[in-house]
């Protein structure tokens, strides 16, 4: 009876063991296997600051945030090749080539990436009261996230001085060299096959064609080559499907709905940092005549009017980031 006891614990005691040793190797195993399927410019930060409800979101991929020569091969990895823009490449490959051939870099900037733990504000262009006088706060950051043509000259107290990386497209690009700060990265989203057309013409002093546009695009490229990077289509997609859970197609009578500028300045900062936080991204939903942005007369009515974007929906999903406490909202 003891001694059946005794070899009970024995055995008891190699199981307990091989169960632990085993644990252990699957453990280094998974670990290794997921570290190995990032881009190496990452793992070292993966390992030290890893955010995990920003992978979660992102469904777990992990990508180059900007696009590089040699866009095929990105493309057909993420399956964007099979996708028209702003979602994929397909039909505006051959633009893609004649504009990323110009451009001399694809990646962070070099005093980005030496940063470890990235902190990160995205400032949202809504107009609210609360924004007021936060500006040095939002200088504190590490990465500083602006949008479109929304200026720092003359509202430097409420949305800072500094700019890291600048989001926007043809239409909302700064053309006045007023507007030039030599310390910005702009990342140009590509909505259609006239975006990456101009992005061409100008990075090779041609003469830039307006046709296609639904406002008039910027003329002259106020920053120098070397300060541009194209947004990864695959980024739009998650901000679109993973982050707002828009369907990725639409019936013929209804216009698609795309992520504004703001969401998808959140979806790439998921991307490049470790903590996000927000400041100014309330719309006035209940007033159409209120001022839309923290600059210029427009007017609340002019988005509503918008019918590619659903601001309910992303006004619904931001505030569940915060409550979630996956993003901190300043304002
Ligand atoms: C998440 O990723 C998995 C595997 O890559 C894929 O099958 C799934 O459709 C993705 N989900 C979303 C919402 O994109
Ligand atoms: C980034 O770090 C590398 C290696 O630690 C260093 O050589 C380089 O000068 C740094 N670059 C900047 C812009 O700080
Ligand atoms: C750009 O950065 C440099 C170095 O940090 C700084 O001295 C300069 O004032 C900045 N320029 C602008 C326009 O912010
Ligand atoms: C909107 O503003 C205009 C002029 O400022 C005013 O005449 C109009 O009554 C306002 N409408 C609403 C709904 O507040
Ligand atoms: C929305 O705008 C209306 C009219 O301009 C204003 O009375 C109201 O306080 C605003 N609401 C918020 C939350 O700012
Ligand atoms: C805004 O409206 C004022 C007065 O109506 C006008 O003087 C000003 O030029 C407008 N500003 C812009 C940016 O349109
Ligand atoms: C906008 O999104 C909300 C919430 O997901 C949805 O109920 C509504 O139907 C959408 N509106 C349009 C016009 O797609």
């Amino acid at each position: 009876m003891y001694q059946g006891l005794l070899v009970m614990r024995k055995f008891l005691f190699v199981g307990i063991t091989f169960a632990a040793l085993l644990h252990f190797m699957l453990h280094i195993f998974v670990q290794k296997k997921t570290i190995s399927t990032l881009p190496t410019d990452a793992v070292k930060e993966f390992k030290t600051c890893y955010n995990e409800k920003f992978r979660l979101i992102l469904n777990m991929s992990e990508i180059d945030p900007f696009l590089c020569q040699d866009i095929r091969k990105q493309s057909v990895n993420l399956g964007s090749s099979k996708l028209d823009l702003p979602y994929g490449t397909r039909r505006a490959e051959r633009f893609f080539d004649m504009a990323l051939k110009n451009l001399p870099q694809c990646n962070l900037p070099e005093e980005i990436k030496n940063i470890s733990c990235k902190k990160c504000v995205v400032v949202g262009e809504p107009k609210s009261a609360a924004q007021q006088l936060i500006g040095p706060k939002i200088d504190s950051y590490d990465i500083i996230i602006k949008m479109n043509d929304g200026p720092v000259l003359g509202y430097e107290d409420d949305v800072g001085q500094k700019t890291t990386f600048r989001l926007c497209y043809p239409e909302s690009i700064f053309s006045h060299s007023l507007h030039y700060d030599p310390n910005t990265t702009v990342v140009l989203l590509m909505f259609k096959p006239h975006d990456v057309k101009w992005l061409s013409e100008l990075l090779m002093h041609k003469r830039v064609s307006t046709y296609g546009f639904w406002r008039k695009p910027a003329m002259n490229l106020i920053y120098k080559p070397h300060q541009l990077r194209v947004l990864n289509p695959f980024i739009l997609r998650q901000a679109s499907q993973n982050l707002l859970n828009f369907p990725i197609s639409f019936p013929k009578t209804e216009k698609p709905k795309h992520p504004t500028t703001g969401i998808i300045a959140i979806t790439l900062a998921f991307h490049i940092c470790n903590e996000v936080h927000i400041a100014g991204f309330k719309y006035n939903l209940t007033s159409l005549n209120s001022t839309l942005h923290y600059y210029g007369n427009e007017t609340m009515s002019v988005m509503a009017q918008n019918e590619y974007h659903n601001i309910s929906a992303e006004q619904m999903f931001i505030r569940d980031l915060v409550e979630q406490k996956t993003i901190k909202n300043l304002t």
